[in-house]
């Protein structure tokens, strides 16, 4: 049988650094009770004219540099993003480009939060059946763009940036399975329900979230799936090194990690650095693991994801 393999990451966060005491000159809000109930220190924004592309290309780069292949390598790209430079082409036609990356396909995914689970699991189905030799896979977002900033229960939430891996074919594992969900009935509870129609913004364009509400659902399909990946293996939260999860609270974070038996150090978490990045935040967090060594060949890894949608995921990975 054949797998994917990730043989290369690369991340990227813009240059401004938005801190919880900077927000509390702007909104009514306190560094304690933003950290208290989700763990986040700071995030970083986008500069003006600093496009979700642009920030994929600078995480692709460094991921195609890590996995040493070049543009002439790649032939698919999947970009998970719900924050798109325009309504199209793609994030992933314009990032193509920007790569200098000439053939194959190139296509977005939008699964919110639980965006780079889904990519990834797609990119493994292509790269596992042979019909793609080299897939760039990333997650890249500019959520600063779609905050209403005066709303203190969602803009302290969020931040920009951008993670990516590349994957490749490979005898020995490599991704060992994903697992994707969604349940359309919970649409309500995150999102931007605002479009464009006629030249006219229609709807409310900023995010909503009914927090709570979001919260119940994540701890619970989190501890959900993630058992339903190591029961695909035949495998226990014993045989875990590393979990990844997905960046929105660190206490959805613990919870889930506990019920998986994992010590908080064996918990990758970034949240207190870059805040929720919603589909980059999976691959900024392996990233900065792998980059610092904590993740090796041979180790067991667990992603895990929930979002707008509702979706989630999982993907169990052997390094
Ligand atoms: O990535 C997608 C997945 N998203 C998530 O996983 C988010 C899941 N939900 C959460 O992480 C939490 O629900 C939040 C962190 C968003 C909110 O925490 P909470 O403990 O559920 O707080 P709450 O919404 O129940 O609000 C408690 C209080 C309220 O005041 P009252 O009504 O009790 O007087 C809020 O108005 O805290 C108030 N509040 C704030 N106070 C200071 C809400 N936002 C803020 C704020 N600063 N930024």
């Amino acid at each position: 049988m054949a797998y994917s393999r990730i043989t290369g990451t690369g991340s990227y966060l813009p240059e401004k650094v938005l801190s919880n005491s900077d927000l509390a000159q702007t909104v009514d809000t306190t560094d304690e009770w933003i950290f208290e109930r989700t763990g986040i220190r700071r995030r970083h924004i986008a500069a003006e004219g600093e496009q979700t592309s642009d920030l994929a290309q600078a995480a692709a780069e460094h991921a195609m540099q890590a996995a040493g292949v070049t543009a002439a390598d790649i032939d698919l790209i999947i970009v998970a993003t719900s924050t798109p430079d325009m309504i199209f082409p793609s994030t992933a036609c314009l990032l193509q480009a920007k790569l200098g990356v000439t053939g194959g396909a190139a296509f977005d995914v939008q699964a919110v939060c639980s965006g780079f689970i889904y990519a990834l699991a797609t990119a493994d189905k292509f790269v596992s059946s042979g019909t793609s030799k080299c897939a760039l896979v990333i997650g890249a977002e500019t959520f600063s763009r779609i905050l209403d900033w005066t709303d203190r229960r969602t803009c302290v939430l969020f931040g920009d940036g951008a993670g990516a891996v590349v994957l490749q074919p490979s005898e020995a594992p490599g991704v060992l399975s994903a697992h994707l969900h969604s349940d359309g009935r919970h649409s309500g509870i995150l999102r931007v329900p605002g479009g464009v129609q006629n030249g006219k913004v229609v709807g409310h364009p900023f995010l909503e979230m009914n927090g709570q509400a979001v919260y119940k659902q994540a701890v619970r399909v989190l501890g959900e799936v993630t058992q339903e990946a190591l029961k695909a293996n035949g495998l226990t939260g014993a045989d875990l090194h590393w979990m990844v999860p997905h960046q929105a609270n660190i206490r959805i974070i613990m919870s889930t990690a506990e019920k998986l038996g994992l010590k908080p150090e064996q918990v990758v978490t970034t949240v207190h650095d870059h805040g929720n990045t919603s589909a980059a935040s999976i691959p900024l967090a392996l990233d900065v693991a792998v980059r610092d060594g904590r993740i090796q060949r041979g180790h067991n890894v667990i992603f895990e994801a929930v979002g707008g949608g509702l979706t989630w995921g999982a993907v169990l990975v052997r390094w």
